[in-house]
């Protein structure tokens, strides 16, 4: 109403006025000092692939799996999960605070494994989470609210590019601890180990349970027993994000693996779980987020405090997608085809990229390519620099980040051909 009395007053009088009228409307709004944000660096790859009129493009930016033809794959046992919720003719009524009750226990269960003792005992707090971002997020908050020591989480360098301003809009302070070895396309397992040494007592670490992205190399269970211990010798907190289990190896057990592990050596970590790839449910926003707490009494106010945080941001969650996600985990025959279908996956890639190394071999280049086909999960740190990324995309209509980072989801049997030439060409 206010406004328009303004602007029917501006429109009332001589023009000259009628320009400041509406320049001290303009100035008068209460964002014209937001400034515009970066470019998304992800978006800016989809627009300039779009623009490409090049035959043969090829987009590797995408974080989705893609199937042999390059298009999304919706997984035939999500189909069919789906098909089963719509008949059960369910209500659309609200969720309690922390979600779908059979989806989070299937959900614990396939992290923790069926011979978990804290599962056993009843001491791990579970919520159903907004993916894997809303379960970072709550744990961050949770954190922020209830860790009795620094708040300062350590995330490895490089880490998924959301971490950090999860973490820091969660409240917590955010500094890094090495991790990826240029020189050797792989794991900077002494300066890992140095930087967890030179923690303070008591520091909170994010670790990726598997398929470490954006690098693709994940510790060997060796050296997973090695940060277990120097993560004990400090005190440290681990918080454990998941979001590939079963999209890494193909095999939902070994890919928890260093979870368990630390769980067996008594850590009591947190846990992100998300959905959106090992089920390809992204748009459904399907995650959890737990934690192993000492005992059953301590775990139900671990879980009081969940809901106090959960409730003002945003209620209780969806329930369409842990509907599906439930229906999977609890049908023992279709879990089967489910734990079938992600291992599919899971060899597709590993298959592209055992293509991508062979042909570029084939080709004569010079370069080692071990590190492509030791490394695991969607995504390869290819070694390629900044300006070796713009060539492949201004020179091959080959698009990808460029931190050297390709999604292997986004190679096919058809175009890892011309992309290994393409890389051929600019690296030699
Ligand atoms: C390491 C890591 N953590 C968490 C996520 C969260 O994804 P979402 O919120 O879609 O489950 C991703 C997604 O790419 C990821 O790579």
């Amino acid at each position: 109403m206010l406004t328009k009395t303004l602007l029917q007053r501006a429109a009332a009088v001589p023009s000259r006025s009628a320009t400041v009228s509406h320049q001290t409307l303009r100035s008068a709004s209460a964002w014209s000092q937001v400034p515009q944000g970066p470019p998304d660096a992800i978006l800016g790859i989809t627009e300039a692939f779009k623009k490409d009129s090049h035959p043969k493009k090829i987009n590797l930016g995408v974080g989705a799996y893609r199937d042999d033809k390059g298009k999304p794959y919706v997984l035939p046992s999500v189909h069919q999960a789906e098909q089963a919720v719509v008949q059960k003719n369910l209500d659309k009524e609200y969720a309690g605070i922390t979600g779908v009750p059979e989806f989070v226990k299937g959900a614990a269960l396939l992290a923790y494994g069926p011979n978990s003792a804290p599962l056993k005992e009843g001491r791990i707090a579970i919520t159903q989470s907004i993916s894997g971002t809303g379960a970072l997020r709550i744990g961050g908050a949770f954190l922020q609210r209830h860790y009795p020591h620094a708040k300062t989480i350590y995330i490895p360098t490089p880490s998924w590019a959301n971490h950090k301003a999860v973490f820091l809009d969660s409240g917590l302070e955010v500094k890094q601890y090495r991790y990826y070895n240029k020189d050797t396309i792989g794991l900077d397992f002494d300066g890992m180990i140095a930087d967890i040494k030179a923690m303070p007592k008591n520091s909170i670490l994010l670790l990726h349970a598997c398929a470490h992205n954006p690098t693709g190399i994940d510790p060997t269970e060796e050296q997973w027993k090695g940060i277990s211990d120097a993560v004990k010798e400090g005190n440290h907190y681990p918080f454990f994000d998941m979001a590939y289990q079963g999209f890494a190896s193909g095999d939902t057990d070994r890919d928890a693996f260093s979870l368990r592990h630390f769980i067996e050596q008594g850590h009591q970590p947190c846990l992100a779980q998300s959905f959106a790839k090992n089920m390809g449910l992204y748009g459904e926003r399907v995650g959890a987020f737990s934690i192993v707490a000492e005992s059953a009494e301590e775990k139900a106010r671990v879980d009081s405090q969940i809901k106090i945080l959960v409730r003002p941001l945003y209620s209780n969650p969806p329930v369409h997608g842990a509907r599906i996600a439930s229906q999977i985990l609890n049908d023992s025959s279709l879990n089967q085809q489910w734990l079938g279908e992600v291992k599919g996956m899971a060899d597709r890639i590993i298959k592209m990229r055992a293509l991508l190394k062979e042909n570029l071999e084939k080709l004569g280049s010079q370069r080692k390519w071990d590190h492509i086909t030791d490394q695991i999960g969607m995504f390869a740190y290819t070694g390629l620099t900044a300006e070796q990324m713009t060539k492949l995309a201004e020179e091959h209509s080959v698009y990808a980040t460029k931190d050297g980072r390709i999604s292997v989801a986004g190679i096919t049997s058809e175009n890892v051909g011309r992309l290994a030439e393409s890389i051929f060409k600019i690296t030699g």
